[in-house]
């Protein structure tokens, strides 16, 4: 297996900077994630990685070697796509051994890497079907076993998990994640799927119109993202942002007086303003859930409830800001109902309400 080195990686399409200097250090045997909204370059960086796509700046390294001008075939990476791209006139067995045939590798060792890609994937029972005689999930561990018996350095999967329904994702998800371990192998991985991203990464880099915003283990950029895009766009409902002002120890918003432990922080002058953030498992209904230690108590209306089963989500018109409470081991709540919460200080995040950067220090 192999690092990726990236270095000041552009890419120009015409007169749109698609890539705008992109670093980026891969370590070996490691599992990094992609996400971003769409359009913010994902699938071009791993395209370039791949060698179907030119790079118009900069400099690609596939473990010590300058790839750049490296064709695709010759940089030992493999690549799995949303859509499978099977061969449908050839059985399992031929579509997993069909390019090592091509490459001219003997006999023996390509039913070796076909075995041995079955038994990982448990394609064993269905090896002389066809893949029209497959499930979706079934197709798309063909596409990964044909990816293994190449037996590259890296691995790039482009959503793959995106044609698959909720269930089978979660398996399959599972499963690409043991495989990986089983191989040790290096993986970069595209996803607009949150959970996908966390559950999947030691590395999470978050994308933003074609430069990276930050990048760091699932656990950090959750916790301290860097600035309010990814504070939003990690997390699932979306952290909650309301404008206020630092007084203080605490800060003022929505009507509250949040109380923050200022030395977490690097917090401009009293009375300046500043963007509160707060995720909604960090504003707990009475009687749900560990109350916060440190924090503040109030009370508002729940304008709307949307029950989850596991939970639900509350929508608080706080002094006017609206604003989401999860609610763990939910009861139903009518439209209007008033209820207590209490927002959890330790845990608030502030940013600058110009630059949108945190000011965590
Ligand atoms: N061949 C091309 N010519 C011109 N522009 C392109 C080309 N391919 C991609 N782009 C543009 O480059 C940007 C990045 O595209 P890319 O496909 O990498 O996005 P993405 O993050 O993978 O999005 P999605 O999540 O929708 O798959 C987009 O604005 C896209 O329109
Ligand atoms: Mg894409």
């Amino acid at each position: 297996m192999a690092t990726v080195t990236l270095r000041d990686i552009v890419k120009i399409y015409g007169d749109f900077v698609a890539i705008k200097g992109v670093d980026l250090d891969i370590e070996d045997g490691t599992f990094v994630v992609f996400v971003g909204p769409s359009g913010c370059g994902k699938s071009t960086i791993l395209r370039m990685i791949a060698g179907l796509e030119t790079i118009s700046h900069g400099e690609l390294r596939i473990g010590d070697k300058l790839v750049n001008d490296v064709p695709s075939r010759d940089r030992g990476i493999s690549m799995v796509f949303q859509s499978y791209a099977l061969y449908p006139h050839m059985s399992v067995k031929d579509n997993l051994g069909f390019g090592l045939k091509i490459a001219g590798v003997d006999k023996a060792e390509i039913a070796r890497r076909q075995d041995e890609a079955a038994r990982m994937l448990g394609l064993d029972p269905y090896l002389e079907r066809r893949p029209s005689q497959l499930s979706g999930g079934q197709r798309q561990r063909v596409a990964i076993g044909r990816a293994m018996v190449r037996e590259p350095e890296v691995f790039l999967f482009d959503e793959p998990l995106s044609n698959l329904d909720a269930k089978l994702r979660n398996q399959t998800r599972v499963e690409i994640k043991r495989l990986q371990r089983q191989l040790g192998a290096t993986v970069i991985f595209v996803t607009h799927d949150q959970v996908e991203a966390m559950t999947l990464a030691d590395k999470i880099v978050v994308l933003k119109d074609g430069n990276v915003a930050q990048i760091g283990s699932p656990i950090e950029v959750f916790e301290r993202p860097r600035n309010m895009f990814v504070a939003g766009f990690i997390g699932a409902p979306s952290m909650n942002k309301v404008e206020g002002t630092v007084q203080g120890a605490t800060v003022r918003a929505a009507g509250l007086d949040i109380p923050i432990d200022a030395s977490q922080f690097d917090l401009p002058a009293d009375g300046s303003p500043i963007v509160v953030g707060i995720r909604p498992e960090d504003i707990v209904p009475e009687g749900h859930g560990l109350r916060p230690e440190f924090g503040v108590d109030f009370e508002a209306p729940v304008t709307f409830a949307e029950m989850l089963g596991n939970e639900s989500l509350l929508f608080l018109d706080v002094a006017g800001s609206e604003i989401v409470s999860r609610m763990q081991r939910p009861e139903l709540i009518g439209p209007g109902e008033r209820r207590r919460f209490r927002i959890d200080g330790s845990r608030v995040h502030l940013f600058d309400k110009t630059t949108e950067n945190s000011v965590r220090k």
